[in-house]
């Protein structure tokens, strides 16, 4: 069902962890299955993602993606970041069975989260 790439993913997992001095921060559930993820940013002056980390409850494909996206975003400018896409994160990993799609919605939009809560810089903008 998952291709090589995601179970060495989810069997392996790129940073995983917390930023004790992370300037973005996000957070985001999924509704319908109840999974839950982390994500620490430490965003330099010049907007380079330069240090990501994550931590998912959740299924395999939510931990995989998640590791997939930090690997894609690490060192990558904001406005690169915010290019990545499910479906970039999905062809990453050598795709995703359809029914998983929506787990690397959880990644993303944690990534998205988080740089909407560094623009904010005060980071009590309040929640979704
Ligand atoms: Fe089953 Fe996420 S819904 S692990
Ligand atoms: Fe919910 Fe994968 S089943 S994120």
């Amino acid at each position: 069902m998952y291709s090589d790439k995601v179970m060495e993913h989810f069997n392996n997992p790129r940073n995983v962890g917390q930023i004790e001095d992370a300037n973005a921060v996000g957070e985001v559930g999924n509704a319908v299955c109840g999974d839950i993820i982390k994500l620490y940013l430490k965003i330099k002056d010049d907007d380079v993602i330069e240090d990501i980390k994550f931590k998912t409850f959740g299924c395999g494909a939510a931990i995989a993606t998640s590791s997939m996206v930090t690997e894609l975003v690490k060192g990558k400018k904001i406005n690169e970041a915010l290019q990545i896409s499910k479906n970039t994160v999905a062809e990453a990993l050598d795709g995703l069975p359809p029914a998983k799609m929506h787990c690397s919605n959880l990644a993303t939009d944690a990534l998205k989260d988080a740089i909407n809560n560094y623009h904010g810089s005060s980071k009590s903008k309040g929640d979704k």
